[in-house]
Order: C-alpha cells, then structure tokens, then sequence
C-alpha cells in the first residue's frame, strides 16, 4: 500500500446506496462507502475515490447491482421470555378475544408464569436463538423490554438477559424496563401498591446500570394514565427517556400522556386521534407502528397514517416480537405488513426501520450512512426499498455489518 493511500479497513464499492440522510427515496448509484475502526471514514462516488481500491483498503467488496442500507433497526421488541402461547392462539382462533384471555388469567401473566421458572441460563440460550433470526435479516441493533417478570429478581435476570446478548453478540442492545406491563396476579387486589413496586424496582434497577429506557402498557386491561404518569415522573428524575405502548385497543389518550413527558416514542398507536398526533409532533415522538401484532390480533382500525404524515410525525416500524400477541422472528416480514396492511410507501418504511428506530431509540449515530456515522451497514440482494418490502420469506441480506466488524 502506498503512503498517502487512506488505510481503510474495509471499502464497499460500485454499490446503491439508501443512506437515509437525503431522503428515504434517494438512491445513490455506483456509490462507494469506506470504513475505518467502527465508523464510516468516506463515502460518495466510486468515481471520485482517488487511488485504486485495492491500494486504499484492506478488504474491498464489490456491491454491484446491490442496495446497501444503513443496517435495519428494531425498536421494540419483547423477545426474552420462557414458553409460549400456541394455546392462546387457537383459543383466539375460537373466537375468545385477547382482552378476554388476560382477563381469566392468562395472556401476559401465563409468560410471566413461565419466565420467572426459567433460569438465568435457559432464558440466555432461549434469547439467543431468537436473535441470529435478526442478524440474518440485516440488523444491527435491538430494543428489548422486560416485563414478563414483574417482580424484582426476574425483572433483573431478563435485563441481564438483553445485556448479555448484546456483549456476545454483534449486535447492539437497548434494554427498556417495563415493569408496567401489567399488574401480576399477587397484586391483583392492590394495583396502585404494584405501581409502588415498578418504581421502587426502577430505582434498584437503573442504579444496576441495567436500565436504557423506561416503558408502560396503558390501556383498560393494563395501567391507567395517571399510574403511567407516577412511573414516568420518576424515570424523568432519574434522568430515563421513557416510551409508551399507547392507545392499542382503545383510545385512552395515551399519546399525549406519552407527549407530556417527551417520550421517545409511542407504540401501537392504531387508536390516536387528531390531538395525540399534535401532541406527538410538537415533543417529536415517534409513532412506532407493530403490524405484525396488529395482523396477530386481527384488528381492524389501522394507526392514523395520513394525521402523523400532515403533522409530520416521524413513523418508525418494528416487530414488536412477543409470544402473545406478535410471534415472530422477522421485522422484514413487519415490513412487508406495513405496506399491505397501513399502506405506507417502502421509502416510509425504510426511514421506519433505519433513521426514525433510531431516534426511537434516542441514537443518532445510526439508522443513517454519513461519515463518522457508526458503521452498520446492510447490503441485500435486491436493489430496490420496494423489492425489500416485497418478498416474504426471501432472505435477500448479502451482508451485514456491525461495528465496522463483518458479522453476515
Ligand atoms: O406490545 N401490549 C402489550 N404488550 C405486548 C403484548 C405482550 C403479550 O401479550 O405478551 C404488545 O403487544
Ligand atoms: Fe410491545
């Protein structure tokens, strides 16, 4: 290698790149991207490289006739728990409703039954199974909740959980505590005593260095907006970004409880209204859309697309990955849902899955291709955002990039 070559560890070239900065609907051709260490050092025409690539780089990969993504972003999923819940899905498939299910007992609280049985280690390798399904679609970076302990001790084993995997494997990890998400049988007759407890388990919690974010369930069958309000104000002294699963099965105004306290973002969000989306542009919450848990339950009122598009609600999409109510291992399969089901254009989802996960997450230094960026990068096989959302079950990722490090 010659001196003045810029000593880059890897460089793609001749590649279509989405980088997400410039539109979601910008495709640059024949593009080039040079990473250095664990960031994106160059990138802009194969052309305008100076020196050949073989002289600037250590590893040179040709992307011809391939689009290259940021790598995909998940940011909500629910995807350590013990067991799972066929049985409830036929019961559904028999007409009992999921409302009535978690009402006689069952639904969330029959995972929690299962998690807290599981040890530390079978809830690990549980975990960990699931999560290659995510590296061989393409992403780089995951958001896991806790919430099928719901009492202190396995409330810690899952958020070790989610830590652990995200040290062991390429993979980022944010671990989100939901201790709110609903009120376990041994409290059943005292919930405002178990709001208590969530909070008095954040606080152990947080100063474990275990929580990322902090998130609750509103809705009839799970907290009202004034327990959510008690657990939020005290994430916010902690100094915790909190998210909200709002307004899913009934509008119960949670996207401006979620607003009020400058959440992140607010999940589900099929029920809001006019105000919640006010509400949520002028705090910047993004609207996660789950359409995965939306098919599941075989819902029929879509998220308000067109009111978070006129007031300019940033709308991320994500799989929302749960025994109950979203079974699945894919967010290209929420993609592909996202479209058919909430009609929203593949560049939409796109952005939803690379530049709005990550400010749903609070990131900025991915979910985007820009130098400096954090260098996770998908390429695929396809060459356009449309045919990504397209296929089902296709497996079209080539590569895939964490950290500067080839991890697909
Ligand atoms: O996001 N809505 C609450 N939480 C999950 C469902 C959890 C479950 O049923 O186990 C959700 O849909
Ligand atoms: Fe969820």
């Amino acid at each position: 290698m010659n001196s003045n070559a810029p000593g880059w560890d890897l460089l793609i070239i001749n590649a279509r790149v989405a980088a997400m900065i410039d539109g979601a609907d910008k495709i640059h051709s024949d593009y080039a991207i040079a990473i250095r260490g664990a960031s994106i050092a160059w990138l802009g025409p194969t052309n305008d490289l100076v020196g050949s690539p073989e002289e600037s780089a250590d590893k040179v990969i040709n992307a011809q006739d391939q689009l290259v993504t940021p790598a995909l972003i998940d940011c909500h999923t629910h995807l350590v728990f013990g067991g799972h819940r066929a049985a409830e899905f036929e019961q559904r498939l028999n007409g009992v409703s999921y409302e009535q299910i978690a009402k006689a007992g069952g639904g969330i609280q029959s995972t929690v039954n299962a998690t807290r049985a599981c040890s530390d280690n079978e809830l690990a390798d549980l975990a960990e199974k699931r999560i290659a399904c995510w590296l061989d679609e393409g992403v780089a970076t995951i958001e896991i909740k806790s919430g099928y302990g719901l009492d202190l001790a396995t409330e810690r084993k899952m958020l070790r959980t989610a830590r652990r995997l995200g040290e062991r494997s390429p993979l980022t990890t944010v671990s989100t505590f939901l201790g709110a998400h609903t009120i376990p049988a041994e409290w059943k007759d005292n919930p405002d005593g178990y709001v208590e407890e969530v909070i008095s388990m954040l606080k152990v919690l947080h100063a474990e260095g275990l929580v990322d974010h902090v998130d609750a369930y509103m809705e009839s069958i799970a907290f009202s907006a004034e327990q959510v309000s008690r657990v939020f104000k005290v994430a916010k002294e902690l100094g915790l970004p909190v998210k909200l699963h709002a307004d899913q099965l009934s509008s119960g105004g949670g996207a401006q409880v979620a607003a009020n306290f400058d959440a992140l973002s607010a999940d589900h969000v099929e029920y809001t209204d006019q105000q919640g989306a006010e509400a949520m542009a002028r705090s910047g919450t993004v609207a996660v859309l789950l359409p995965a848990a939306y098919y599941t339950l075989r819902e029929s009122t879509p998220p308000p697309i067109d009111l978070f598009r006129k007031h300019g609600v940033p709308i991320a999409v994500a799989t929302d990955a749960n025994p109950g109510t979203s079974p699945t291992l894919s967010l290209l399969t929420s993609m592909n849902m996202a479209c058919t089901l909430f009609k929203l254009t593949p560049a939409e989802v796109l952005a939803g899955v690379t530049c709005h996960a990550a400010a749903a997450l609070g990131l900025d230094d991915r979910g985007h291709l820009s130098i400096g960026a954090r260098a996770d990068i998908a390429m695929w096989k396809v060459n356009t955002p449309a045919e990504l959302c397209y296929w089902l079950g296709a497996r079209p990722l080539k590569h895939l990039i964490c950290g500067g490090e080839l991890a697909r």
